[in-house]
């Protein structure tokens, strides 16, 4: 321990605000900082908007039917967890991404539906995983509630795809 006078001449220099020293301790408590959290609802963001659109037209294309039904019920809550992350990364002070992620050429290059079913759980699968592993480190309450909100709609969407494809064999 140093103790310390005010004979001292060490200069205290405050080069951060209240703000950024805040999100500093964040950081060395393991939690994502702002960079990092914008970079990964970017990233999600795409991936929603590949997955939304691939079930938009897969859907059209199955026309009618149970896999039809399956298809636009994914698709409505993908639409919705991108309007989701849209809403945060604005809250974040970015401008959301408006690319689509590299999901949809790989998905709409499968021309049968039911393997682009079985390839999308895929890709749902690969957002859950993302979404475990970052949501310990989110520290702002409504993001983490809004993620979970979306972790737990991509597992009950997955486990409904498996089953349709199982009822399918
Ligand atoms: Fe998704």
């Amino acid at each position: 321990m140093v103790n310390r006078t005010p004979n001292d001449n060490d200069k205290i220099e405050v080069t951060s605000s209240a703000c950024s020293m805040h999100e500093v301790g964040d950081v060395y408590a393991g939690y994502a900082d702002k960079d990092e959290l914008i970079a990964f609802c970017n990233e999600l963001l795409e991936a929603e908007r590949a997955g939304a659109r691939v079930t938009l037209e897969s859907a059209h294309t199955a026309n009618s039917g149970p896999l039809a039904a399956l298809l636009k019920t994914i698709q409505r809550d993908e639409a919705r967890w991108c309007a989701m992350l849209v809403r945060h990364l604005k809250v974040l002070g970015r401008i959301p991404s408006s690319k689509i992620g590299g999901f949809y050429e790989k998905a709409m290059a499968i021309s049968e539906l039911s393997e682009r079913l079985v390839f999308l759980n895929r890709g749902q699968s690969w957002v859950v995983r993302k979404l475990r592993e970052m949501l310990p480190r989110v520290r702002d309450y409504s993001l983490n509630h809004d993620l979970t909100e979306m972790l737990q709609s991509h597992e009950a969407n997955i486990k409904l795809a498996t089953e349709f494809s199982a009822r399918a064999l």
